[in-house]
């Protein structure tokens, strides 16, 4: 459907011939760059976490300090272009946040949408689920190679259970049944990181995925209850039967890069400020290798509520293993939170770590001509036909609900 929006883009094309289409994707380490060649991190060769103690290593406290939220500036003096975490895709690429996709002007103006999760997951098809995903990560490279995307990290897929319908979210999710989503969990962030379907990882990420909302988050609005006061009580039981598998098999079998946090307390514990649920279970007995995000301003809304003041928040989550504050929390806290000594340089130096780790193994930090995922790979990829597929599953299976249209980007 072409919009009133696009009808104007299209005349500005036509009689604009100096509008830019396409620019450089912001990458580091660029070879043309003199200074770039005394840079460690820099280093193709070296391993990544060598590279990241050296960036680290070079940066003052007031930059370490800016890279902490999803909005992350630029670090000019060293080569680094602006870094936006948060890009949705759930079923297609979508806005998010501070906006991480560039649609306005630019040579790619739509994504695919493939049906609600809800109805592909109704398919019992880990090919599609997988073929999807890859599908999204080709366009979300595609989109960053004509440098429209400031990010490759995308939040999905989201694998909290539906079993309650007053959630209002449920058609996000696969289903109800946890091994089902453990299932879907796995064949979504293959497709996304560029692994094989059989699990074979890939040398580098080409799209970093998230599961969300680890956990026991199904609960937004109803009646006097909110995301943001909701106390899941929950048994060690039930965690372990109904809540966990998904995450565990994110982490485990699908090795996604990362997981978010939610605004919700369990048993009374918020979980973006648990040590024992973020770094003893996810990074520590899980082996999640990647970085923890939080549900945005879910450190924010701990103030008054959980934490005390608004440094007691910041210490909390990042005492707890929690990497990148989906909001400007940290931003705005940590120098004071460092003042009082509630929190240590190393704690943000740990975060730090995780989150450079995954912008390296995306190829950021890898120079223009060494990137792995081409433009030309992208306009190889039958999306049109992929989304047909998935809407005949759905019909098929009498799960009809809004008819997606199948929309090729380019
Ligand atoms: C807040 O921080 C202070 C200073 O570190 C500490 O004494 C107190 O226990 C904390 N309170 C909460 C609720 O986090």
């Amino acid at each position: 459907m072409r919009n009133h929006g696009e009808n104007l883009l299209f005349s500005l094309l036509l009689f604009s011939p100096l509008l830019a289409l396409s620019s450089v994707p912001p990458h580091s380490c660029d070879p043309s760059n003199p200074t770039t060649k005394t840079y460690t991190f820099c280093k193709t060769t070296l391993p990544i976490a060598k590279r990241v103690d050296d960036l680290i290593s070079r940066m003052t406290l007031e930059e370490k300090i800016s890279q902490l939220g999803d909005d992350s500036p630029a670090i000019p003096r060293l080569g680094i272009p602006v870094f936006k975490w948060w890009t949705e895709a759930l079923h297609g690429l979508a806005y998010g946040g501070t906006g991480s996709i560039h649609w306005s002007f630019s040579a790619i103006f739509k994504a695919t949408s493939f049906p609600q999760v809800i109805v592909t997951g109704a398919s019992f098809n880990p090919h599609l689920w997988y073929k999807i995903a890859q599908a999204i990560s080709t366009e979300a490279r595609g989109i960053f190679n004509n440098g429209q995307l400031d990010g490759l990290t995308l939040w999905g897929p989201n694998v909290n259970l539906y079993r309650d319908p007053r959630w209002g979210r449920g058609h996000e999710t696969p289903g109800e049944d946890p091994l089902h989503l453990s299932k879907y969990a796995t064949m979504y962030v293959r497709g996304l990181q560029g692994d094989s379907y059989e699990g074979g990882q890939a040398k580098a990420l080409k799209t970093s995925a998230c599961c969300k909302h680890f956990t026991a988050y199904d609960l937004e609005k109803w009646e006097t209850a909110s995301r943001f006061t909701f106390d899941a009580v929950v048994t060690a039981q039930d965690m372990e039967d109904t809540f966990q598998p998904p995450f565990k098999s994110c982490v485990q079998d699908g090795h996604a890069s990362c997981l978010m946090c939610p605004f919700n307390r369990i048993n009374g514990v918020a979980p973006c400020g648990d040590h024992n649920f973020l770094t003893k279970l996810a990074k520590e007995q899980w082996g999640l290798d990647g970085y923890i995000a939080s549900d945005c301003d879910a450190i924010g809304v701990m103030v008054g509520m959980y934490a005390r003041t608004p440094e007691n928040a910041t210490a909390l989550a990042l005492k707890a293993g929690m990497d990148v504050d989906c909001g400007t929390h940290l931003q705005k806290h940590s120098a004071s939170a460092l003042g009082k000594k509630m929190i240590t340089e190393e704690d943000i130096d740990r975060a730090l770590r995780n989150q450079f780790a995954v912008r390296m193994r995306l190829g950021l930090f890898d120079a223009l001509p060494e990137f792995r995922f081409t433009a030309s790979q992208h306009q190889r990829v039958r999306v049109p036909q992929l989304n047909r597929d998935a809407e005949r599953e759905k019909c098929a299976r009498g799960l009809l609900n809004r008819v997606v249209r199948p929309t090729d980007i380019s």
